[in-house]
Formats: structure tokens, sequence, C-alpha cells
């Protein structure tokens, strides 16, 4: 019988040598969590990281800790159109939720509306970089700067990006990475605060002594997981995940585990860290690709500002027509590439949401056209030439 083949819509290849590093450094997971702690301050350059279950887990101690510095400002002002988790882990902080119209070319954060938040009523802004693509994270620190707002530049779907020669994850007061499942470098799970200043640091500190450890259980099973994930992104193995579960789903869930980070995945992450200019430079090298076979493509933006250094856990590309982009979503399904709507709704649509949404929201129309437009692409190391031609050929077909 021949196996189906499927090119997974995200993922990170994990190698035999890395998962053999792994489990031989399983038991001194604490020297490997030191090891990638000061790897992280080394690239990246800020002084204080914190390592946690998820970057949900970060975001809102993150957002607890700023809101004990700026009492009475209770607003976090997100992207529109972004990941549920970013407003989630908002409204677990005990904060509301202002999402701002986008500018869907940049897949960011409109100007005029950042310009036209109050501050005295925002506590942070919260520019995300989907996709890889580094948000205008110099403008937004100005603007921070200038009215006296945290500026979080969360880099978890732009870990190794840059913007203006700076990183991803460094811009304004703290910074956020993700290892979940679809991110740059996976672990399925982790997330990491960066930031430079002690007093937040020391905030932050409390927070996180606060937390538990994860329990022996859930390690193990995250380590099952994991495994299974390294075998079954392959393309001939990957048709039985993605029958079996419904993988690629970001619902708005407001429960998660907000735990440290388990040392015993860190010489797992770290591997793949000590080499992220390979990863990134495969997904770069991928993305190029379909960005020559797709432009010029009718109907069809491709999102970013070319010059910054976009790492393309996905190649995400907006269709001006929403039925256009449905038909073309089943086409390349039907064709064996694991191409995604990405977040169905906007932010603002999202019915969850609703109770925790800032009372005077604003409509958003043009997160709204993302959601509805949007198409995302795998570019991972097990995508072929052969996937990204049949990739182009699949979307330019009239
Ligand atoms: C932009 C953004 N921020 C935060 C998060 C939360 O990260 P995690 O999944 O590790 O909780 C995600 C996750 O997908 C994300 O895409």
């Amino acid at each position: 019988m021949r196996l189906p083949r499927f090119v997974a819509p995200a993922g990170t290849v994990l190698r035999g040598s890395d998962l053999l590093g792994w489990l031989r450094g399983a038991g001194t997971g604490h020297a490997a969590l030191d090891g990638l702690e000061a790897a992280f301050r080394a690239r990246y350059g800020r002084r204080h990281v914190f390592f946690l279950s998820s970057g949900r887990a970060g975001m809102t101690i993150l957002l607890r800790a700023l809101a004990e510095r700026a009492p009475g400002r209770s607003e976090v002002a997100v992207p529109g159109y972004t990941c549920y988790s970013v407003a989630a882990s908002a409204v677990r902080a005990g904060l509301t939720v202002r999402p701002l119209d986008v500018a869907p070319a940049a897949m960011d954060i409109a100007p005029e509306a950042r310009d036209s938040l109050d501050p005295a009523r925002t506590l942070a802004l919260v520019a995300t970089s989907l996709y890889g693509l580094p948000a205008a994270l110099p403008a937004h620190e100005t603007w921070a700067r200038q009215h006296d707002v945290a500026l979080v530049d969360d880099a978890a779907q732009c870990l190794d990006g840059q913007v203006g020669g700076r990183w991803s994850g460094t811009f304004g007061d703290a910074g956020l990475f993700s290892f979940d499942k679809g991110k740059n470098i996976t672990a399925l799970q982790g997330g990491v605060v960066t930031c430079d200043d002690d007093e937040l640091a020391d905030r932050l500190a409390r927070h996180f002594r606060a937390m538990p450890a994860p329990g022996a259980g859930t390690v193990a099973a995250q380590s099952l997981q994991l495994l299974a994930y390294t075998v079954l992104l392959r393309p001939w193995l990957y048709w039985l995940p993605n029958r079996l579960l419904r993988l690629g789903e970001t619902p708005f869930e407001l429960e998660y585990p907000t735990t440290r980070f388990a040392p015993s995945l860190a010489a797992l992450v770290g591997r793949q860290f000590a080499r992220i200019d390979a990863i990134t430079g495969s997904r770069v090298a991928h993305a190029a690709r379909l960005r020559a076979g797709l432009a010029g493509a009718p109907g069809l933006l491709i999102p970013g500002d070319p010059s910054a250094r976009n790492v393309h856990p996905r190649f995400a590309i907006v269709f001006a027509d929403g039925v256009r982009r449905d038909a073309t979503l089943a086409r390349l399904v039907d064709g064996g590439i694991g191409a995604t709507g990405s977040y169905p709704l906007a932010l603002r649509d999202v019915p969850g949401l609703a109770p925790y949404l800032a009372a005077d929201t604003a409509d958003t129309p043009r997160a709204r056209a993302v959601a509805r437009g949007l198409l995302t692409l795998p570019t991972h190391g097990h995508v072929t030439d052969r996937d990204l031609a049949a990739m182009v050929t699949l979307i330019t077909r009239p």
C-alpha cells in the first residue's frame, strides 16, 4: 500500500542526534537549562530571561508584573488579528483587551489605530510579529516611550527575526518567545520572557518563584508527544496525526498550565538553538521561492517588509477574496499540502473573548478581512522543491 503524502502545516525537523543528545542529557537538565539561558542572554543581549511552560504563562506573569507597576491602567492593546493566546493571557492577568485594527501589508497594528489609544488607560501595547514578520518595532517603541506605555515585543512566532538591525523580542520593556509547535524552534511547549530592567525583573522573579515546576507525569507525557511529533512530522507519516487529531487549531482558551519550563527539555531546545541560523536559513530560502513564484499574482497580498529579517515559521499570504481563499485552501489540502486558514476570526469576533473587550472597542474591519483572506503555507525542512512548485501552481491556477 502506498501511504498518502501530506506536508505538515508547520514544524521543525528534529534530527536523530537531537533526540539522542536530549535523552542522554535528560538527567542533567538543570545544567542544560543554565546553558540555554546563557545562550539566550548572549545572543539577544538581554540581562534577564525566565523560562516557563509556555508563551502564555510568560505573557501572563509579564502582564501581572507590568500591572503592579502601573496601577489604574487595565487595558492591553493588541493587534485585532493575532493569536488568541495573546488575548487569553491578558484575561488571565485580570486585564481588559483592546484589539486595534491592522495594516494587512505589514501584518501589524495600523499606526493610526495605535496613535488613537488613550495612554492613561493603556497598560501595554503588544506587538506580535505574526508568521515571523517583525512588526514595526522601532516605531512602536518610540510611540510607547513618548506616551509612557509599556511595549511588549511578543516574538513567539518571530524568534530570530530582526528589524532595523535589532532582534525581534528585544524591543520595548520586555520580550516573549515560544517553543510551542509551529514555532521557529520547538519542544512542543515552553516560553521565555526577557527584559533588561532590574526592577521589572524583580517583579517577574517573584511571580516566577511562586510557580510550580511541571509535574513528573506531565513531563513524561510531553516527552512522549515530542518523540511522536518528531517521527510523524515526516510527510509520509503525517497523514496519521492529520486524520486523528485536530492539529493546527488554536481555540480561545483561558485554562492553561502556568509552570516553570521542564529542565529535561532544555537540551533539546539548546541543540536547535545552536543551529538556529541554519533552521531560519532553510525557512527563508523556502519563503523566497514562494515569494518569487507568487509575486504579482492578482488578488493576492504577500505581507511583510522584505528589508527585515523575516523568519517565516509559516509563509503567510492574504487573498482579497475569502471565497477564493477557501477554494485554494481546499485545493492545497487535497494536493497533500498542509495549508491553513490560520486564526479563523478577528479577535473582536471571537465569542469567548467578547466579555473581556474594552467597552468602547472600535470595529476592526481590516483585521476581519485578514481573517477571511489569510492562508499559510509550510516552510519547514521536510518541504521539498517539488512541494514549493506545487504550492505555487495550486495557488496561481485560474
Ligand atoms: C503571537 C503569539 N503570542 C503568544 C503565544 C503563546 O505562546 P504559547 O503557545 O507558547 O503559549 C503564541 C502562540 O501561538 C503566539 O502566536
